[in-house]
């Protein structure tokens, strides 16, 4: 079983939580000093969480683009209170933008649910004004090798199954891929680094556990079913110390290209 995005139960599946603000100062040091960006497309933009982090990081309007009429629904809700972002259906190959009208694309954990790079990556070009900056965030395969740790309690979920980490490895593009497709792309690729980002912080490691149960933000765990869920749960029960607040960390790779 996969995620179905589409889905309505899945719509607050990315829309319940903040980016941590730390995400947001990271990236600003990865751009020149002092950049604005007037207008910015976050595409796969899901619940939204950084389509508001844009604009909390200061960029002026954003649009979130996704292909799930679901995920939209939960965004708008989650960014009500913002009047500067809107969202719009669309796919990653058809976004339904129009041509060089953003200073900045993301897309944020989405390609490694697509097959056709080349496809999203002319498409984020298409939209994008000369020079305009694309941000990709993604895991690499060897981002999501690493091991689990109290910090990194994702490396758990494939050490405990090793299904999971095949469709993990499967579904994750390499680094020279990305660049590959980038450059033929007519990008500029000024940045690529590993990057880690706070996912969460826990009150408690029942709040992570619970999080968990739920799948909530976390694709991967709908490769298992209801058992092999609670199987996973009680692994890392058993791995992280009792009681006490934990601060989740994932290890994605970002790649910051100029268009030429
Ligand atoms: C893992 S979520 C990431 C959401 C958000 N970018 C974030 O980082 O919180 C992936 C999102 O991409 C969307 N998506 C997947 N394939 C897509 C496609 N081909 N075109 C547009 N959106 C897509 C899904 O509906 C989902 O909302």
């Amino acid at each position: 079983m996969s995620i179905d995005f589409h889905d309505q139960k899945n719509k607050k599946t990315y829309a319940d939580r903040n980016a941590n603000i730390a995400w947001s100062k990271d990236i600003e040091s990865l751009l020149p000093e002092g950049k604005h960006f007037k207008c910015a497309a976050d595409i796969g933009c899901g619940g939204g969480i950084y389509s508001k982090a844009l604009v909390d990081a200061g960029v002026e309007k954003v649009v979130g683009v996704d292909f799930s009429k679901a995920m939209l629904e939960g965004a708008r809700e989650n960014c009500k209170d913002y009047e500067t972002i809107t969202f719009q259906q669309g796919t990653a190959y058809e976004t339904g933008l129009q041509d060089e009208q953003f200073d900045l694309v993301l897309a944020r954990a989405l390609i490694h649910h697509l097959d056709d790079l080349d496809t999203c990556f002319r498409e984020a070009n298409r939209i994008l004004q000369s020079k305009g900056y694309y941000i990709v965030q993604d895991r690499t395969p060897e981002d999501i090798l690493l091991e689990g740790s109290e910090e990194h309690v994702r490396g758990y979920f494939f050490e405990k199954f090793v299904k999971l980490k095949t469709t993990e490895i499967n579904r994750r593009h390499r680094k020279e891929k990305i660049r590959k497709a980038l450059e033929a792309n007519h990008f500029d690729i000024v940045q690529e680094v590993a990057f880690w980002e706070i996912r969460a912080e826990y009150l408690s490691k029942k709040r992570l556990l619970n999080d968990l149960q739920h799948r909530i933000g976390r694709s991967i765990l709908y490769e298992l079913d209801d058992t092999e869920l609670d199987e996973l749960i009680a692994y890392i029960d058993e791995k992280l110390p009792e009681d006490q607040a934990i601060t989740e960390k994932d290890r994605w790779t970002i790649w910051i290209a100029i268009k030429q």
